[in-house]
This record gives structure tokens, sequence and C-alpha cells, in this order.
């Protein structure tokens, strides 16, 4: 399977929706990632199938300074474990490198272990909990990971 990975803009709303509904049972509202493609201190990554044009992976996040913070970030469901979100996150950390970003944290559901397994397997280290964080009442880690030297350690 041939992909690339490619910035998304405003013309790739109603596909970011629609993955976002096959992924994480549709985390934000339209308007939401109407906001996401369209703020220039997001970045809003897609990898495409080159044959089908479909978007394989999606990950966006928000830029604050010297930081990044994951918001979003998800592969297709048929896809999984094949190596696409280690190639989508590490995309995203060679243009922090290049945006001079030292340090990248998200919050992950205490209950998500793929997605915990997949952060750990990056380099991501805990740096605490928030208790009763998401809307189900489960709790949330917050993970980090830090370039050094803008090297990237993973
Ligand atoms: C988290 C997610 C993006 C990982 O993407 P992926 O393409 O399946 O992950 P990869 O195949 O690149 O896995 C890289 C490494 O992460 C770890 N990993 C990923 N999925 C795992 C799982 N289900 N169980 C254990 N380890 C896992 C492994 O160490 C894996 O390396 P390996 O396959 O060589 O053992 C994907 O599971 C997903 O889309 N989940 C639903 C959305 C979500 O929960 N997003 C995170 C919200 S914070």
């Amino acid at each position: 399977m041939k992909f690339t990975i490619i910035e998304l803009d405003k013309t790739h709303l109603n596909e970011c929706v629609d993955f976002d509904q096959k992924t994480i049972n549709g985390l934000w509202s339209k308007s939401q990632w109407e906001r996401e493609l369209t703020d220039t201190k997001r970045i809003c990554l897609g990898m495409m199938e080159l044959e089908t044009k479909n978007l394989l992976g999606l990950c966006s996040a928000w830029l604050l300074i010297d930081e990044l913070y994951i918001t979003f970030i998800a592969v297709h469901p048929i896809h999984k474990r094949k190596g696409l979100g280690r190639f989508l996150l590490s995309d995203l950390l060679k243009r922090s490198k290049s945006l001079q970003i030292n340090h990248i944290h998200l919050e992950v559901k205490n209950n998500n272990e793929p997605a915990k397994a997949f952060y750990k397997s990056m380099g991501f280290k805990t740096l605490g909990n928030r208790t009763n964080f998401y809307k189900d009442g489960s709790d949330a880690l917050l993970l980090k990971k830090t370039l050094t030297n803008h090297k990237i350690n993973n």
C-alpha cells in the first residue's frame, strides 16, 4: 500500500469529520474540525492512500511557542497495527524539529491500552494524571516527550 502524508486544509473538512466518526466516534463537531484545519497555530496531517486518496491516518496538534500539544491521532480501524501510526507520529515529530519544538504533550485515557502502548513505544513518558477528566468518568494520563537538541528519540 502506497501512501503520502500531507498538511490538510479546509477542502478536507468532510473527510476529517467522517474519519473522526469512524475512528474515535466523533470527538469533534464539524465546526471544531473547521477551526483545526484553518487556525495557523494548528497542524493537521493526513496520511492518504495514493491510489484511492482515502485517509488512512489523521493527526492534529496545537503549537504553543516551543511546545506541541497533540489533540488527535487515529489510524483507520482496518489498518491498525501495521506501523502507520508510528509513521504518522514520526512525521509530526520531524516537522516539530523544523519548527524548533522542544516538548510534545498529550492526554490519553487511562483505559486506552493500545494508545498507551503506542505512545510508550514512541518514547513518551508519563507526567501525571487527571482524575475524572473525560465525560465517561475515566482518568487521563498526561504524557510528554522532549526533543533534546531537536533529536527525535524514539
Ligand atoms: C493508537 C493508534 C493511533 C496506533 O496506531 P497503529 O497504526 O495501530 O500503531 P502502530 O502499528 O504504528 O504501532 C506502533 C507500536 O505501538 C504499540 N502498539 C500499537 N497498538 C498496540 C496494541 N493494540 N497493543 C499493544 N501495543 C500496541 C506497539 O509497540 C507497536 O509496535 P509493534 O507493532 O512493532 O509491536 C491506533 O491504535 C488508533 O487509531 N487507535 C484509536 C484512536 C486512539 O485511541 N487514538 C489515541 C487517542 S489519545
